[in-house]
């Protein structure tokens, strides 16, 4: 196994300076303040994180209630448009969380592990995701299985069981460590920073949810996005020494799209709108106009998006947001300064206005099949046996594109 890697590593797959991050050798990365964070986590998290003895998986969609058809991993319809849960399917009705289930920083994916598209203990699959993100969301087929992709190999996910948690540290029951929260990253929309809160970056912060829905003026669309993005960086690089805004950061800017792309409702004209994004997001306005936290829902009479949202179309929104307020990827450093990065289509710290639409998509396909310097562990590779198994869901159609492939 290890001289595949070595020769991937030798064929210039991973061709760029953090793959030098090995012991007993200097690499730039060790300019970065954070290095030290993993362990940080991995002691913080130990012990503390809920366990179900009766797993049971998602309820799975049935002839009478088909959604997208998206069964077994598989490419289900791609066609959206309709109620979600359907009405009289109480398989998938709305179940609050309880003490043994595991949330985590995907508002996404905590709707749908409370409404059993998911399992609702938290311990997901590979296959679950990419069947949840069809039948709920109408994400097109390709996106599901990078995003379910990304979800397996930047947290070491067990590719043998292919599971995953969607929240903390669940090792007892997945075998190695894959945590969804190994890649939260520095100024999400309503988490906090790792290292600014005691390594809580995964609960729902009422704060942050209150200065996005002002900043937004309660539209949340590109622009208030972009905006509040853009504040949150700010915020971020000033309060927290150890700011970070790795390569892993453009999903920030995938997920935020996610508010005006795949949350509104058909029957409320697809708007992007307070009602509809607390909802998903949990939050719930106290009598004082702060906000707390009950539990992820899908809205009442809730349709989905009628086409599929596709990798190309994510591309294009996560381009254009960063675009109408661009920031320098990089991070703060050990002796205050602010050092900026390279990485595929990021160039000095930036991404090009000039950049195609298929260089961004292979940026994404990049996050999740090379060695990707994070904020938390210093460098996150996926394993070979993870990128074979990826090589099989995701490289027809990168491929196509012409993106460097790891394993072919
Ligand atoms: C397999 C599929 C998915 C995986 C593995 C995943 C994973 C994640 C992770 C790790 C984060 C935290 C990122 C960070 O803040 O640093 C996140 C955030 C987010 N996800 Fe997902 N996600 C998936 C699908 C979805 C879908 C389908 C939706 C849409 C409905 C969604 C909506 C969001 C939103 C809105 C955030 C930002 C939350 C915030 O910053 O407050 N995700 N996701
Ligand atoms: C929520 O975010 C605000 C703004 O960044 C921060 O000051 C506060 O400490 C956070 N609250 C919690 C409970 O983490």
């Amino acid at each position: 196994m290890k001289s595949v890697f070595v020769s991937l590593l030798a064929s210039g797959a991973y061709a760029f300076p953090w793959v030098a991050d090995v012991p007993g050798v200097e690499s730039p990365w060790s300019r970065f303040a954070n290095n030290r964070r993993l362990e940080a986590r991995q002691q913080s998290s130990g012990g503390s994180c809920p366990f179900n003895a009766n797993h049971k998986p998602a309820n799975p969609i049935t002839s009478q209630y088909p959604y997208n058809s998206a069964k077994n991993g598989i490419s289900g319809k791609g066609k959206g448009g309709f109620q979600v849960p359907a009405k009289g399917d109480t398989a998938h009705q709305f179940v609050a969380p309880g003490p043994n289930d595991i949330r985590g920083p995907c508002p996404g994916l905590n709707a749908a592990a409370n409404h059993n598209f998911l399992a609702h203990d938290g311990i997901t699959t590979f296959n679950e995701l990419v069947d949840a993100q069809q039948n709920v969301y109408n994400v097109g087929y390709d996106l599901a299985t990078l995003l379910a992709a990304l979800g397996l190999t930047l947290t070491d996910g067990d590719i043998v069981t292919e599971k995953l948690s969607i929240g903390c540290d669940a090792t007892s029951r997945t075998s190695f460590s894959p945590a969804l929260t190994g890649f939260e990253a520095d100024s999400s929309l309503t988490r906090n920073d790792y290292f600014t809160h005691n390594g809580d970056d995964y609960s729902f912060n009422g704060t942050l949810f209150g200065m996005m829905d002002k900043t937004c003026g309660s539209n949340f669309d590109i622009k208030g996005l972009s905006l509040y993005r853009k504040q949150r960086y700010d915020q971020s690089q000033a309060e927290n020494p150890n700011f970070y805004f790795g390569p892993l950061s453009v999903l920030l800017y995938r997920a935020a799209s996610f508010l005006y792309e795949l949350m509104p409702s058909g029957t409320n004209g697809y708007k992007p709108d307070l009602a509809t994004i607390s909802t998903f997001f949990g939050a719930k306005k106290n009598d004082d106009g702060t906000w707390g936290y009950t539990a992820e829902k899908i809205p009442d009479d809730w349709t989905n998006r009628v086409s599929p949202y596709t990798n190309n179309d994510v591309t294009t929104q996560i381009l254009e947001m960063y675009l109408l307020n661009p920031v320098l990827f990089g991070g703060n450093t050990a002796d205050g300064k602010f050092d900026t990065i390279d990485f595929g289509a990021i160039k000095d710290g930036k991404i090009s206005a000039g950049i195609s639409a298929t260089d961004t998509s292979c940026l994404l396909y990049q996050l999740a099949t090379q060695s990707v310097p994070s904020s938390l562990n210093g460098l996150i590779t996926p394993t070979v046996k993870a990128l074979a198994f990826i090589a099989t869901k995701l490289s027809p159609s990168f491929k196509n594109l012409g993106c460097p492939l790891p394993l072919t």
